[in-house]
C-alpha cells in the first residue's frame, strides 16, 4: 500500500519503486483528465506556499500551475530580499510562519540541508524544490517521467549525464531514482566536477554499472539518452576556475546527426551554453516536453502527500 500522505519530499533516496511507479501512474492520470478541462476539483480551499529563496523559473511556477490545475490557492514569495529574511529572521522561523497559513510548502533555499531542518519544525508536508548542492527529488521525478514517456521505458537504457555532476543537485537526486531501474549509467564530466565518489559507490553496490569519462563523444556513441546539465556558477567559491569550465561541453545539432541521431536529448534548464539552439528542432530534443511533465509530476506529489482521493 502506497501512502505518502503527510510525508515530506526531501531526496531521491526516499522513494520506493511502489512510490515512484505510484507518482508515475497519478501524472498520467492527471495528464489524461486535463486533456478535455483546464482545472481538476480536487484541492479547493488548500494553500499551497511557495517559497523560494533562490532563483526559480520554472520549478516555483510549475509547483503553482500544477496547484492552480487542482483547483487550489498559492501563496509565497520569489526572492528572500523581499521578505523578513533580510531582516535576519530565521529560516526555522519563516517556516513556523508560514505553516500558520499554508497546508503544503514548497521551497528552495541554497543551503544544503535547508528543506529538511523546514520539514522538522513544519506541521505541512515540505516540498523540497532545491537545497544548494544537495538534492531537487520533484525534478529527478519528472526526468525519470520524461524517460519513460519518452522512451516507454526505463529499464534496459543508458543514460549518459553531462556537465557539472559535483554540484548539480537534479542528478544527485536522479541517480537515486534511476538505482531501482536495469539502467547504464555513463557520468560525463572535467575532472573538477565528478559526480561525488561516493554516490558512484553507492550505485555500484545497487548494482549499476556505471562508467565515468570526459569524453562527451565517446559517451553519446553508446547512450540513448543525454542528460545535459549546466555547470553551476553559483556553487563555485573561484569565478576564473568557473570561466575555465563553462563551455567544457557543448552540444552540437552537427554532433547529434553524425554520431547518434536517435539521441533523447534532455536538460533540467536553464541552458546557458551547453546546447546550442540549432539542437531544438530535433523530434528527440526533449527538455521542452521535459518542463511540461513537470507540472503533471507535481500535481501528483501534491495529491499523494495531501492524501487526496483520485
Ligand atoms: C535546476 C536547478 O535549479 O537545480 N533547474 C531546475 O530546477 N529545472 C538546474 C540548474 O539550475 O542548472
Amino acid at each position: 500500500m502506497i501512502n505518502l500522505k503527510g510525508k515530506d519530499i526531501l531526496d531521491g533516496a526516499q522513494f520506493t519503486r511502489e512510490d515512484i511507479d505510484y507518482i508515475m501512474a497519478l501524472a498520467d492520470d492527471f495528464r489524461t483528465q486535463l486533456r478535455n478541462k483546464p482545472a481538476i476539483d480536487l484541492m479547493r480551499g488548500y494553500i499551497l506556499a511557495t517559497l523560494f529563496f533562490e532563483p526559480s523559473t520554472r520549478t516555483r511556477l510549475s509547483f503553482e500551475t500544477a496547484m492552480h490545475r487542482l483547483g487550489g490557492n498559492v501563496i509565497g514569495f520569489s526572492s528572500a530580499e523581499s521578505t523578513s529574511t533580510a531582516k535576519g529572521e530565521t529560516l526555522a522561523d519563516t517556516i513556523r510562519t508560514v505553516d500558520q497559513y499554508a497546508d503544503i510548502i514548497a521551497m528552495r533555499h541554497p543551503q544544503i540541508g535547508s528543506a529538511r531542518e523546514a520539514a522538522s519544525v513544519a506541521k505541512a508536508p515540505v516540498l523540497n524544490g532545491g537545497d544548494g548542492a544537495g538534492q531537487h527529488p520533484t525534478q529527478a521525478l519528472l526526468d525519470l517521467y520524461t524517460i519513460q514517456t519518452e522512451l516507454g521505458k526505463v529499464d534496459g537504457t543508458t543514460i549518459v549525464l553531462c556537465g557539472d555532476l559535483k554540484n548539480g543537485r537534479t542528478v544527485h537526486a536522479g541517480v537515486e531514482l534511476y538505482k531501482h531501474y536495469k539502467c547504464r549509467l555513463i557520468m560525463v564530466a572535467p575532472d573538477q566536477l565528478k559526480m561525488p565518489a561516493e554516490i558512484v559507490a553507492k550505485l555500484r553496490a545497487h548494482n549499476i554499472q556505471v562508467t565515468e569519462t570526459d569524453n562527451l563523444e565517446k559517451a553519446l556513441a553508446e547512450g540513448d539518452i543525454l542528460y545535459m546539465t549546466r555547470i553551476q556558477k553559483e556553487r563555485f567559491a573561484d569565478v576564473a576556475e568557473y570561466e575555465r569550465l563553462k563551455d567544457s561541453y557543448i552540444l552540437t545539432r552537427a554532433m547529434v546527426e553524425r554520431i547518434r541521431p536517435n539521441l533523447t536529448i534532455m536538460h533540467p534548464l536553464p541552458r546557458v551554453n551547453e546546447i546550442t539552439p540549432d539542437v531544438d528542432t530535433l523530434p528527440t530534443a526533449a527538455y521542452f516536453r521535459q518542463v511540461g511533465n513537470g507540472v503533471f509530476i507535481r500535481m501528483a506529489l501534491i495529491a499523494a502527500v495531501m492524501g487526496m482521493p483520485v
